[in-house]
């Protein structure tokens, strides 16, 4: 709990009518819990102070009325959507976690750092293999900021004329720096690839760093996020580019203890989630294999008419999770 001395100015504040201060107060209680690591508080309290704006209003929809195209072939250049996932809902390791309340905060309070002549972190990079997370973390940030989440379409961006390519990405931009938005370049080395295949390797240089002189002169309203499973194709320049950078990994032991519980929350079961049995099972998967096993698991305990999920149930979702694996890889 916050400490007396806060509480006191907390209540003042609010008990004199004085927002300002009250809202100060209120800040420096959230900046406490939050040195205390107790994160879900914290959060609850941030939402509870500045609210969440709903997303599905109608500037919301007229917006998606105004999603760029390209010219040629007449496609969305970006898919808007309403986050729906919190923070509740992805496990993160402790240094990422930290900075995505730290990017959160900065956006929470980005008046106060403006008028110290500051901006708070708009580019950041999300990297590791697939299924660990980034997709998700873009939409918990999302919805944590009230924000609609727009994904950029790279395959619609990337045009078999380079020209093109460019004033796609230049569209996207101007198109996001105007109305704020958490917007995602998914699997943004997409943008690179495409090119290497057209054996050019000058062209591809040339579509990366249109891209990266587009976000060196950004200075828009959106927060913008790239995400890429191969980050060594990514060079030092790309790296420089970006605020933070956020490394995705398959789950430690903790966060998989973590995860299991948030997968299984509301699921019956006769085992305990923090038994070396059970946390041996899915050793070396990603956060995305979990999920898939324990969906897999569930539905099998239901279709068999039990009330309870046992290890019998994971254990076979494995088996059939190991023979999808093993077909994926020789497919
Ligand atoms: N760190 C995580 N915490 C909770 N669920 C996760 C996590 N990572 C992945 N998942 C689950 O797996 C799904 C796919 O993950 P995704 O975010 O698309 O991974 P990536 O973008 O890194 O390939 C998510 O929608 C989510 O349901
Ligand atoms: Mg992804």
């Amino acid at each position: 709990m916050a400490s007396g001395n806060l509480l006191r100015q907390l209540i003042k504040t609010g008990a004199e009518g004085n927002l300002e201060a009250f809202k100060k107060a209120s800040e420096d209680v959230i900046q406490e819990e939050r040195e205390k690591h107790h994160h879900l508080l914290a959060s609850d309290l941030e939402k509870i102070l500045y609210g969440r704006s709903s997303v599905t209003s109608q500037p919301f929809i007229s917006l998606i009325k105004q999603v760029p195209s390209d010219k040629e072939r007449g496609l969305p250049l970006l898919h808007i959507k309403e986050p729906l996932r919190r923070l509740e809902d992805v496990i993160l390791s402790d240094d990422n976690r930290s900075l995505i309340d730290e990017v959160l905060q900065e956006h929470h309070r980005q008046e106060v750092l403006k008028s110290h002549g500051l901006a708070p972190a708009d580019r950041l990079l999300f990297c590791g293999p697939p299924g660990c997370g980034k997709t998700l973390t873009a939409e918990v940030l999302a919805s944590e900021l009230g924000l609609p989440l727009a994904t950029v379409r790279i395959d619609s961006v990337v045009s078999s004329y380079l020209g093109e390519t460019a004033s796609n990405l230049r569209q996207v931009l101007d198109f996001v720096a105007s109305v704020p938005m958490v917007v995602l370049f998914d699997e943004f080395d997409a943008l690179a690839k495409e090119r290497a295949d057209a054996a050019d390797h000058g062209e591809l240089k040339r579509v990366v760093n249109a891209f990266l002189q587009l976000l060196d002169a950004y200075n828009g309203r959106s927060l913008l996020i790239a995400a890429t499973n191969h980050e060594g194709i990514l060079d030092a320049a790309v790296w420089r580019r970006f605020d933070e950078v956020l490394v995705f990994e398959p789950p430690n032991l903790e966060q998989l203890r973590k995860l299991l519980a948030c997968k299984l929350r509301g699921l019956r079961r006769n085992f305990e989630v923090d038994s070396n049995e059970i946390t041996n099972l899915f050793k070396g998967m990603s956060q995305a294999d979990v999920e898939r096993v324990v969906r897999r698991a569930a539905k099998e305990m239901v279709l068999a008419g039990k009330e309870f999920l046992d290890e019998r149930h994971i254990k076979s979702a494995i088996r059939r999770e190991d023979v999808r694996q093993a077909r994926m890889k020789r497919g």
